[in-house]
Formats: C-alpha cells, sequence, structure tokens
C-alpha cells in the first residue's frame, strides 16, 4: 500500500505559469463569446437627451442618472467593458496599474506613462504617518471596513490641508470669525477660490492641466493616485494590525497586487500569485452604477472631496448586500463539507427557501465573466492542496446543483462564488475579502466621480412623501 506522502508526490501537479493563466482565461473568454451574440445593443449605449423617460423601481432600480465612457455591464449578454475593452482581455493582457490608468484617463497609457505611473502608485503605497496613526486606534477590534474608512480619513489628514490650517495661514482677512475666540480652524483655508477641494498643491507632479475653475484639476487627480495605492496600504495594514503585527512598507520589486499581498501576508507572494491577485483587483475594478460607486459620486456631487467620497463608496461597499457575499460562500462550502453531501444540502436549502450565497445577480441575468474567469483560476490554485481541492470540487458540484435547478431562472454564480476560494488559497484571512474588493473597486470610484465632476449636477431624487397631515402637536406630557 503507498503511503500518504507517497500519494501526495503522485497527486502534485507542477504549478501552472504565468503564461498558462492567459491561455486560461483566453479559453473562458472563447466559451462565453461561443454562449452569447455580439451585437451592441444602441438603445442602452448611445447619448441622452435630457430630460429623459425611463422606467423607475423602488432604490431608483432602472433610473438613468447621468452619462458614462468609465464602463458597461450588459446582464443579459454577460458583457463587461472598461473604457471599450472587454474584461476577458483586460485579465488577459493588462495590470491592475494600467487598468486603473485607463478607467481613470480614458485611455490605455503608453509604455513610459505606464512605467512612470506604477512607479508612482508604488511609491504613494509607502504611507507610514498615516499607518502609524492607524495604530492608535483599535484596529485589532474593528470591524475592517470600518477600519479602512478610518483610515481613507487619515490619509485626508495628511494628504490634504483642508483640516490643518497652521499658524503661517493664518491672515487677519481671512478669518471668518473675528471674536476673541477665533482659532486657527475658523480660518479660510488657502489654495484654489473654491474652497472645497484643496489639496497640497506643488506636492506633486501636475499630471494633467485644468483651468481655474474646474472642478477636477491636477490636484483632484493626484489624490486619486493617493487614495487607489493608499487604499492598498491601508488595506493591508489593517490586515497585518489584526494578526498582531507591525504594518510592513511596500518592496520595489513588486507591483501594486504583489506589494498588497506581501504588506498583508508579510510573505514575499509567487510570481504566480502576484498575477492572480491582479487579474481578481482587474475584475472587481468598476461595474456600473452600483451601491458604492454611486455613493461616491452623490457625496462628491456636493463637493465635499474625493476622500470624502471615497469613504462614502468603502462604507456603502461594507453591507452585506454589496461586498462580503464572498466571505458567506466559503463559509457555506466548509458547512456542506464534501461534494457527496452538496445534493441533500442542496433540497435542504431550496425547500428552506434559503437562497444559495454566490448564485444570482441583480444585473447579471446570464453568467457572470467575472467568475468564469475566477472558476477555473480557483480550480488550478487548489490542485495541489487536498482540503482546498475538496471545497473547489464541493463548489462545482453546488454549481453543477444550482444550475441545473435554477438555471432557467437565469441564477449563475456570481463574481462572489469563487474569488474566497481564490483568496483563501493565497492565505489571506477570511475577514479581510471585502477589504479587497475595496482596494480594486477604488479605481472605478475615482474614474467615475471625476468623470462626474466635469459636469456636475448635485443628486437630488425624490420621495414620495406617503404619510398624514393635519396632525395637532400635542405636548409630551398629555400623550
Ligand atoms: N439562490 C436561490 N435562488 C435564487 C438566488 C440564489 N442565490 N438568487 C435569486 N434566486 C431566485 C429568487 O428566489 C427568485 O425566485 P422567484 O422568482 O421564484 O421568487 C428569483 O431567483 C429572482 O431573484 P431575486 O431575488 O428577485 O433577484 P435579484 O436580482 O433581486 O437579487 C441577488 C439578486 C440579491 C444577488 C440574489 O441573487 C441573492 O441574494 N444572491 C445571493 C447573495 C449573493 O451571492 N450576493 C452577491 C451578489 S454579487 C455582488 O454583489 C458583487
Amino acid at each position: 500500500m503507498k503511503d500518504k506522502t507517497e500519494k501526495a508526490k503522485e497527486r502534485h501537479i507542477p504549478a501552472p505559469s504565468v503564461e498558462s493563466i492567459r491561455d486560461l482565461i483566453l479559453e473562458a473568454k472563447k466559451k462565453a463569446y461561443a454562449e452569447t451574440d455580439h451585437e451592441p445593443e444602441p438603445e442602452l449605449t448611445s447619448a441622452v437627451e435630457w430630460p429623459i423617460t425611463c422606467t423607475v423601481g423602488p432604490g431608483l432600480e432602472g433610473a438613468i442618472a447621468c452619462e458614462s465612457k468609465v464602463g458597461y455591464v450588459n446582464g443579459s449578454k454577460g458583457w463587461l467593458i472598461y473604457r471599450g475593452y472587454d474584461i476577458f482581455d483586460l485579465c488577459a493582457y493588462s495590470t491592475f496599474e494600467e487598468t486603473s490608468y485607463l478607467l481613470l484617463h480614458g485611455r490605455l497609457p503608453s509604455q513610459a506613462e505606464l512605467t512612470e505611473f506604477t512607479t508612482s502608485l508604488r511609491e504613494r503605497m509607502f504611507i507610514p504617518q498615516t499607518q502609524r496613526l492607524m495604530l492608535s486606534f483599535p484596529v485589532e477590534t474593528m470591524n475592517p471596513m470600518s477600519a479602512l474608512r478610518l483610515g481613507t480619513n487619515l490619509m485626508r489628514q495628511k494628504q490634504t490641508y483642508r483640516d490643518t490650517d497652521t499658524e503661517a495661514d493664518l491672515k487677519v482677512g481671512e478669518i471668518l470669525a473675528t471674536d476673541d475666540d477665533s482659532i486657527p480652524m475658523e480660518t479660510r483655508p488657502p489654495g484654489k477660490k473654491n474652497p472645497v477641494f484643496e489639496f497640497l498643491t506643488g506636492l506633486f507632479k501636475r499630471v494633467h492641466p485644468a483651468s481655474e475653475d474646474a472642478l477636477v484639476g491636477s490636484d483632484e487627480i493626484e489624490s486619486c493616485y493617493n487614495l487607489i495605492a493608499g487604499v492598498a496600504s491601508v488595506a493591508a495594514t489593517i490586515g497585518r494590525t489584526r494578526a498582531g503585527r507591525i504594518p510592513l512598507e511596500p518592496l520595489p520589486e513588486y507591483g501594486l497586487a504583489g506589494n498588497y499581498l506581501y504588506m498583508v501576508t508579510g510573505r514575499r507572494p509567487t510570481a504566480l500569485e502576484e498575477r492572480i491577485m491582479d487579474i481578481s483587483l482587474i475584475l472587481h475594478a468598476d461595474h456600473g452604477m452600483n451601491a458604492s460607486t454611486f455613493a461616491s459620486m452623490v457625496v462628491a456631487s456636493t463637493l465635499s472631496d474625493i476622500y470624502l467620497a471615497i469613504g462614502a463608496g468603502i462604507s456603502a461597499l461594507s453591507g452585506p448586500l454589496h461586498g462580503g457575499a464572498n466571505v458567506e460562500v466559503v463559509k457555506m462550502l466548509a458547512e456542506i463539507g464534501d461534494p457527496s453531501n452538496v445534493k441533500k444540502w442542496f433540497r435542504e436549502t431550496t425547500a428552506a427557501k434559503k437562497k444559495v450565497m454566490g448564485f444570482g445577480h441583480r444585473v447579471y441575468k446570464a453568467y457572470d465573466p467575472r467568475a468564469r474567469i475566477l472558476g477555473p483560476i480557483s480550480a488550478l490554485l487548489t490542485e495541489n492542496d487536498e482540503t482546498r481541492r475538496k471545497t473547489y470540487a464541493t463548489a462545482v458540484a453546488l454549481e453543477d446543483a444550482v444550475v441545473s435547478e435554477l438555471g432557467a431562472k437565469k441564477i449563475f454564480p456570481n463574481v462572489d462564488f469563487y474569488s474566497g476560494i481564490v483568496y483563501s488559497a493565497m492565505g489571506i484571512p477570511q475577514e479581510l475579502y471585502t477589504t479587497i474588493f475595496a482596494v480594486s473597486r477604488v479605481a472605478g470610484w475615482c474614474a467615475r466621480v471625476v468623470e462626474y465632476l466635469e459636469n456636475n449636477r448635485i443628486f437630488r431624487p425624490r420621495a414620495m412623501y406617503t404619510g398624514t397631515f393635519d396632525e395637532t402637536y400635542v405636548p409630551p406630557s398629555e400623550r
């Protein structure tokens, strides 16, 4: 009889190469293209003549709030497109840095621009003051998304002069209150005429000229760069702090994805792990007018500032209806335990009218292209570990059961079904999964906020009042 070690050796499959991941993505693309047509739908993608008439459901479902060139989701065909580029091609050929540049600037960078941008993001991941400030809060016991929200506020404190008026800024003519109690906080911050978007002008090299009065100038774009780099560092700091370890600084040899992995696990990632994290970040970077993107845009539309706008995105993402379903998937697969238990578990779950985590989507009524990519990647990542292999096999058996029963209702796996398996195989603790979503989505939030501010109009929908009239006020003592 063969012992366990021999069996394991036989089983060991050489780690796949980075190139094989590309082949796998292109294979998934071929399958997706074979299963859907590629005819554009002009009624969903044409310029809007305002005002427009559209059918709106509760929660603004179906409402068109603005035009955008940032990204497009066609749920009935299973398309996801950033700035005209198919998600399959971006995952096969691009990096998170390049995709972020594309989303933010509307075009792919030249080689020189990409090198400069990648270097710049790496440098901006080094935020020791913010990391140190975070250690003075009980981050290890905070909800990670709440800690991430705090981190963006601390970045704002360090990277803007919004709240940091100093003696030097005190100019008599600019003091807003003139009584003896006036303190520096009551002075008008220096900077642009518009007192809202003021960042450390001149600290960074200008990336894009803007007119005096434009709401989005180079300082704001610089702040987007700070946020794309900084959210990754803060998210990693949260992971480290929760593990009782001190935060790390980024290493020069890695890009954002590799550095995130290194800074959270303390272990230098392999080229394959770095590439898979890069792909995961590309996949989550933008997704139409989802709740967190909308939240960021609403805050920005008041001419608050971009740090606070991104903080609002993080807050919205923290809810279980938005980010976080992938954690539930991993727990659910652990509960099922083995592929042989799937049928019984699924029968009981449907009988109890419970939803299966990681399936269905408000927008996708076809197979989610992100799940098409993460599914095969999770197969590769789990191949060499018995426990993980069983988890993956359980996931596949569950997908078969759900799709054969509910496929007619257009219920397929969504991005969250396989992403948790991927993160867990890379050694990332479950409680950090939603923060990874933010590490990626910050690129989409920034791109859409910046685009919206070019033609800003404060968001102001209505609620239909269905309350009473003519109530007579009764004092508390008489109620
Ligand atoms: N398991 C079983 N049945 C489902 C599921 C599911 N996961 N999702 C939808 N259905 C069924 C519903 O019961 C409903 O059936 P009925 O018509 O017989 O009543 C039908 O499909 C339509 O479902 P709705 O809830 O109306 O679909 P909706 O578009 O409103 O909801 C949602 C989408 C919230 C994502 C839902 O599918 C769900 O709760 N899924 C599980 C949680 C999850 O995976 N969330 C992550 C989404 S991806 C993301 O946010 C990144």
